[in-house]
């Protein structure tokens, strides 16, 4: 083993998010300006250290959520027969945490990939995808595999679970305004939300889940014909859906509202909800700029912007 590094970004789901968990398709952008590095040194002591702005100490005293990351570490030094190697990961991340931007997924991601470097092992993305659904079913109980897929992935996925992700066009023009609600969101126990309500009442809930499926399906070809509007109409058409299924929160709704008054084209919540992020899709980076004050003056604690001509610039 010598020392390596592994890099992710965080991510954003454009549309599709928890039906995504049913089989339906989803769409998800890499944001690859926001980036999550694993440094893995290899130390003679044989103590397991992990270094992060959450939790610095020994691996094996980490606490939940860390401890999903945990046994996804366990079970890859046992595969590089590595068990008693001392060491020590570093995880340095611009990815704020619980807000949809997929920091859990994004921490895999780069820790699969130092270790492989540091074994100088070749890893296809098959691999790692399998991998990152140790520590995402540890920490989320259910997961699509969507986020670990876009957190690792290059350009915008087109995402339906238990299938390869694909590349998916943008258009040129678009600017997407991303806003933190500051509030953390949970992924488990918003999964955990939904799968309550099918359980309860599938005949109602059901139909919801197929409309963010179809608003995703229209959101694809919106993408294809390069039609912002049609595209904003599905984003709009999915966070009616989500804030039925009772994963939207007040904080987001009153980001979603200042987005459409300041002219979004469409706007809904990002990642697992009740928290976290929200996106709203702008003309251009005249009308992100003017949406991007809106939000901050209906309280959003942060805001970034992605525009889609970086989708096809790697
Ligand atoms: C969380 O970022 C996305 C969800 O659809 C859960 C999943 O896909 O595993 C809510």
């Amino acid at each position: 083993m010598h020392q390596a590094k592994g890099e992710s970004c965080a991510k954003i789901i454009l549309i599709g998010e928890h039906a995504v968990v049913y089989g339906q398709p989803a769409i998800a952008l890499p944001i690859k300006s926001i980036k999550l590095q694993v440094t893995v040194t290899p130390t003679q002591d044989h103590q397991q250290k992990i270094r992060s702005t959450f939790y610095r100490g020994l691996l094996a005293d980490a606490q939940p959520p860390f401890t999903g990351l945990t046994k996804l570490i366990s079970r890859l030094l046992v595969f590089f027969s590595a068990e008693s190697q001392g060491f020590t990961l570093t995880i340095e991340s611009a990815l704020p945490a619980e807000r949809g931007m997929g920091s859990s997924a994004a921490c895999a991601i780069a820790i699969i990939r130092a270790f492989y470097a540091a074994f100088d092992t070749p890893l296809d993305r098959a691999t790692l995808l399998n991998w990152a659904a140790v520590s995402e079913k540890a920490i989320h109980g259910n997961p699509s595999g969507l986020d670990a897929a876009t957190t690792s992935a290059d350009r915008p996925q087109w995402f339906i679970r238990g299938a390869a992700p694909k590349a998916i066009h943008f258009p040129s023009r678009g600017v997407l305004v991303i806003a933190d609600t500051g509030e953390m969101g949970q992924t488990g126990a918003a999964v955990g939300h939904v799968a309550d309500l099918l359980r309860r009442d599938h005949a109602q809930f059901q139909p919801l889940i197929e409309s963010i499926g179809l608003a995703s399906r229209k959101a694809a070809v919106a993408l294809a014909q390069d039609d912002l509007p049609a595209l904003g109409k599905q984003l709009n058409t999915a966070q009616a859906a989500l804030s039925q299924l009772g994963v939207s929160a007040p904080s987001l709704d009153r980001l979603i509202q200042a987005a459409a008054a300041a002219g979004a084209l469409g706007a809904k919540l990002t990642g697992s909800g009740q928290g976290g992020c929200m996106i709203a899709l702008a003309q251009d980076s005249t009308s992100a700029a003017t949406i991007a004050q809106a939000l901050h003056r209906a309280g959003a604690a942060a805001t970034w912007q992605y525009d889609f001509s970086e989708s096809e610039a790697i």
